[in-house]
């Protein structure tokens, strides 16, 4: 089992106040992954629950969930889909709008990567308003997937991210909040 505690790893996270907007209490993962063993033991637990939850595929959004998804499918065995920023896909794409805690965007995959009726878990280093993780379940779930998890390094409970996503049906779970 994972070297390091939920609380040791939470103390390796950085709150930076008022950043990028007055008001908004940034949750900076660099210095979690700058710790090899924080690092591992994310990963660690992570991978545990996305396998609990019978998997057969990962799919993380740009940037940082690319970071934990990639890592938790390749400890797995499973592929991995990115789920894109616009405009960086050279191929027809599938996408969605959305908007965020601070401003508004729009993701993109390539609907090819996806199996009619397969099970892919969502992973992403924060939930917050659950914008980016609902539109993301959303477009899975036009590409044909089905979608039943979503696995989260931080959640911030009081912008209720997590209960939009229970709404949508996707089970929820966080190593932190
Ligand atoms: C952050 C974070 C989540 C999302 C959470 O990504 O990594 O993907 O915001 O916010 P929400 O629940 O309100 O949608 P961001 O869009 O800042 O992009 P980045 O990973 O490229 O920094
Ligand atoms: N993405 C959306 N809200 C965030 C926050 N408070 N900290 C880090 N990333 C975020």
């Amino acid at each position: 089992s994972p070297a390091l505690t939920p609380d040791q790893l939470k103390a390796l996270v950085r709150t930076v106040p008022d950043w990028p907007a007055r008001g908004v209490q940034f949750r900076d993962i660099t210095t979690l992954i700058a710790d090899g063993d924080g690092l591992a033991a994310t990963i660690a637990y992570l991978a545990d629950r996305v396998d609990a939850a019978d998997a057969q595929m990962v799919a993380g959004m740009e940037a940082r969930g690319f970071i934990f998804g990639a890592a938790v499918a390749a400890r797995l065995g499973l592929g991995f889909l990115p789920i894109r920023k616009p405009g960086k896909l050279p191929i027809e794409t599938l996408g969605i709008d959305y908007a965020l805690e601070y401003g508004a965007d729009r993701l993109e995959i390539d609907p090819g990567a996806v199996t009619d009726g397969m099970r892919i878990a969502l992973v992403d280093d924060l939930i917050a308003t659950g914008g980016t993780a609902c539109a993301s379940a959303a477009l899975l779930r036009k590409a044909g997937a089905m979608v039943e998890t979503a696995h989260f390094v931080i959640d911030l409970p009081d912008l209720g991210g997590a209960d939009r996503l229970r709404r949508d049906d996707i089970a929820v779970d966080a190593l932190m909040a």
